[in-house]
């Protein structure tokens, strides 16, 4: 995987993306909420083949959080709409080499949306290019309690001793397990903040904040954030 890119830049290896402003996309423009939605499953779409291209190996979305079900049953189930019919979009991409999985507790969803990403992390499973997560009622302090849950069952059981439990057994149990640490993380939209999204797997992150809306989110400006990221001096702790 190369490193250093024609855009001499040191490439973020996981970058994980706070998909934010889609509604106020759509006030701006006297639209419904779901309007931004729709605009801004477009903008997923041609962002994942710009990573692609890019030679990114690891995105992750938020799509819909643990706290997003406190908005309209309307708002709720359009986005619940969106996600199906982009899961078959994006299976579709089979030219593409892109894998597609999926993090969040599935057990609230729809099972025709649960079958749809099975189809999709199945059909897609053996492609070596881009891992696409996508966050679906996921939450960062869910992620750790689940985990902490396999933890206590597995001591319970007999299979770990509480002191085998350190930082890399515990990430191991984590729904995040087979992807590596977020690098960058963007969020669009103005907000300066991670609302509950990959908690543990950011704490070494370099964070990029943009006003952009997340509609308005071009290649141009992702190639900003990566820019950006390579001049950052990642010290992790040490006192280089
Ligand atoms: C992000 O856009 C999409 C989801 C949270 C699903 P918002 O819907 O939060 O848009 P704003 O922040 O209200 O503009
Ligand atoms: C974060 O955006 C969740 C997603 C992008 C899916 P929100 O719009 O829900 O975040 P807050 O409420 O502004 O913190
Ligand atoms: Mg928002």
């Amino acid at each position: 995987m190369p490193l250093i890119s024609k855009y001499e830049a040191v490439l973020p290896r996981h970058i994980a993306f706070i998909m934010d402003g889609n509604g106020r996309w759509a006030k701006k423009r006297g639209l419904p909420r779901t309007a931004g939605h729709r605009e801004g499953a477009k903008t997923l779409r041609r962002l994942i083949r710009d990573l692609d291209d890019i030679g990114i190996e690891y995105a992750t979305f938020y799509a819909f959080s643990t706290e997003n079900w406190k908005r309209s049953d309307e708002e709720v189930s359009a986005l619940m709409k969106l996600l199906e019919e982009n899961l078959d979009d994006l299976v579709n991409y089979e030219n593409e080499n892109i894998r597609l999985r999926f993090i969040g507790g599935r057990e609230r969803l729809s099972q025709v949306l649960r079958d749809k990403m099975e189809e999709a992390e199945r059909r897609s499973c053996d492609r070596t290019g881009l891992t696409v997560t996508l966050a679906i009622n996921y939450g960062g302090r869910d992620d750790i309690v689940r985990a902490a849950k396999k933890a206590s069952e597995l001591i319970r059981d007999g299979f770990l001793k509480p002191e085998e439990l350190t930082e890399d057994t515990f990430e191991s149990l984590l729904q995040t397990a087979d992807i590596p640490p977020v690098d960058l993380m963007v969020r669009t939209g103005g907000e300066l903040r991670l609302s509950n999204f990959l908690t543990w797997q950011t704490t070494y992150s370099e964070l990029y904040f943009c006003d952009t809306l997340w509609c308005d989110f071009t290649k141009k400006d992702l190639e900003k954030a990566i820019g950006e990221f390579s001049k950052r001096n990642r010290r992790f702790g040490d006192a280089k």
